[in-house]
């Protein structure tokens, strides 16, 4: 399966991606991480990304398609993908669709999360994640066993520096300029599949699950 995964920050991408993986073991390709590791290493693409992510803005479409083509040209996604953050505009939308006629691996469905601004607020400041492994938690909703240390790997957790609500605002308003009409396009292509993400996430998994098992 080739799918997308679309939404605002804080709707869930990333918690149901690790889900989806684990199903149906296509590969997790999530623009943001990508970065997060760039940034990281002080690789060029981290230093030209780390501005605009820390102040919540998208990073030049120039540098992010460059970055995905190289991904998504590698052998192990000739047996499906999960773009997780990518595309986020029309330019983008465009992009993926040409880098995926070119492996010959079309997008077969569009994941599209769905959850109100409120909750978003609540999910990104109260967000946790593993400096190791990445694993995603909340202070509320997904504690873990011992407060700041990762169930998995041991790993102390950290809190990214655009989770707070000034940020959020800034990258919610990007989502919905930019991003929303990219969802309108592949809604006109009758790709996109609405998920009620505002319940809880073992449900949002059950409601995934069911649209998964129809396109399989
Ligand atoms: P990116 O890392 O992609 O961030 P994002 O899209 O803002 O999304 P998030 O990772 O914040 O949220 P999520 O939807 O994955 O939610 P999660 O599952 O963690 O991008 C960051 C930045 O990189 C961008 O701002 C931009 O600068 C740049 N960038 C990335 N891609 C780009 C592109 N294509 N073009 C240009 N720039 C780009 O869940 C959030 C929290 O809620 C967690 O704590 C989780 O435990 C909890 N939670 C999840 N689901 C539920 C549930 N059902 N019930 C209760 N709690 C839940």
């Amino acid at each position: 399966m080739n799918l997308l995964i679309m939404g605002p920050a804080g709707s869930g991408k990333g918690t149901m991606s690790a889900q989806i993986v684990e199903a149906y073991g296509v590969v997790h390709i999530s623009t943001g991480d990508m970065f997060r590791e760039a940034i990281a290493n002080e690789t060029p693409v981290g230093l030209e990304a780390k501005s605009y992510m820390d102040n919540g803005k998208l990073v030049p479409d120039s540098v992010t398609d460059r970055m995905v083509k190289e991904r998504i040209s590698q052998d192990d996604c000739l047996n499906g993908y999960l773009l997780d953050g990518y595309p986020r505009n029309l330019s983008q939308a465009h992009a993926i669709e040409e880098m995926a006629a070119e492996i010959n691996r079309p997008i077969d469905l569009v994941i599209n999360l769905v959850v109100d601004y409120q909750e978003l607020v609540k999910r990104i400041t109260g967000r946790r994640i593993c400096k190791t492994c990445g694993a995603i938690y909340h202070v509320d909703f997904h504690k873990p066993q011992i407060e700041g240390v990762c169930d998995i790997d041991g790993g102390a957790l950290y809190q990214r520096v655009d989770d707070t609500e000034e940020k959020l605002a800034v990258r919610f308003e990007e989502y919905t300029k930019q991003t929303e009409p990219s969802i309108e396009y592949f809604r006109e292509k009758g790709l996109v599949r609405d998920i009620d993400a505002s319940q809880d996430a073992k449900k949002v998994m059950d409601d995934i699950r069911n649209i998964l098992e129809a396109v399989k």
